[in-house]
């Protein structure tokens, strides 16, 4: 699989995602301001690797300071702020944030460069925790499932959304390794497209057999009795087990209860936000209007039509049969389950 993020000469590459799966190009990012951008316009995407990326950024941001010590604080403090601005729902890019402000501050005595060291360090560690991570939710979910599954999946929950392996895609691999999967549907995820252009195009990279449908054709697909299961990733977890991810997956949820099939969440601890109690209290992305208006930059209606287009729904927690985790599987009552894998 192709790599999502790299460091190299002091610099900071992404695959841009806004051009799969038609280019594989890699955007080089210099400053910190054009790392946010990257994060805002989606070259780079999913809940772990935004907060990676922030991570480098930040890092990134260090390396290129050039003034006095005494103003370092206030410089590094915009630079926290300016990444933390980019997209409001995955939890990740402020956990990951935080890990950063939380090293600096422990550093404050660093002269610049060194603590640029550090900064970078305690990113390559997220990235190094977050494939781990993968590995063990991938593992865990593999087991919930026995012969010759059909998953159905939304958005693109895999290594292009992570450091490598994925979430929902880590269990959709760790069961093609056991060699029980017998075929993966992916939802093509209107507006933006992540499931054709991302979530198709990382399977069939890996030879993982794959159909791609059309966002409404899932029920449909339900009622035939070919589908086993559903697993999706997650951008904010609370403490009650709702979850909020790609708009389109609260609908799954809701078809899955009707049709009786399992339907899992997958999601490293770092996506579970234990501040808040509720899926109400999640902050919503909405984005351009136009990403409805298009497709692939292509006017599909009226030009200045009203357009709904918030980024993300929730999915109550008494629709999610399991919480797959890399520290275990949390079942209902997630308020209880969650507190406890967390104290592992
Ligand atoms: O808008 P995106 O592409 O960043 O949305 C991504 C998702 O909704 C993913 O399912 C989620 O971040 C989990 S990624 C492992």
């Amino acid at each position: 699989m192709v790599k999502t993020v790299y460091w190299e000469d002091d610099q900071l590459y992404l695959l841009d995602q806004s051009r799969l799966p038609a280019e594989i190009s890699y955007q080089k990012c210099v400053t910190v301001e054009e790392v946010a951008e990257a994060i805002r316009n989606l070259v780079v995407r999913g809940a772990p690797l935004i907060g990676v990326v922030a991570a480098y950024g930040v890092a990134l941001a260090a390396r290129n300071y050039r003034g006095h010590q005494e103003e370092l604080a206030e410089y590094l403090e915009k630079a926290l702020e300016l990444l933390s601005g980019t997209r409001p729902t995955a939890v990740n890019l402020f956990q990951a944030l935080k890990r950063m402000r939380q090293v600096w501050h422990e550093n404050q005595a660093l002269l610049p460069d060194q603590l640029a060291a550090v900064l970078l360090q305690e990113a390559r560690a997220i990235f190094t925790e977050d494939v781990a991570a993968n590995q063990a939710i991938g593992r865990y979910g593999a087991d919930l499932f026995q012969d010759q599954v059909r998953i159905l999946t939304i958005c693109n929950a895999g290594a292009l959304a992570t450091c490598g392996y994925g979430t929902a895609l880590g269990v959709v691999r760790s069961c093609f390794e056991q060699g029980k999967l017998m075929n993966v549907y992916a939802c093509e995820t209107r507006p933006v497209l992540q499931g054709a252009r991302l979530t198709a195009w990382e399977l069939y990279q890996d030879s993982i057999p794959v159909t791609l449908i059309t966002d409404g054709m899932a029920g449909a697909l339900m009622q035939a009795g070919e589908v086993d299961g559903v697993m999706v990733g997650a951008d904010r977890i609370t403490a009650n087990g709702d979850t909020a991810n790609k708009i389109g997956t609260y609908s799954l949820a809701v078809l899955s209860r009707y049709h009786q099939i399992p339907f899992y969440v997958a999601a490293p601890m770092s996506t579970i936000d234990f501040s808040l109690a509720c899926g109400q209290q999640i902050p919503i992305e909405y984005r351009d209007p136009d990403e409805v208006r298009t497709v692939m930059g292509t006017p599909i209606t009226v030009s200045n039509i009203d357009v709904h287009n918030p980024a993300f729904d929730v999915t109550p927690h008494y629709l999610i049969d399991a919480i797959i985790t890399e520290k275990g599987v949390a079942r209902p009552p997630y308020s209880e389950t969650l507190a406890e894998l967390n104290r592992i």
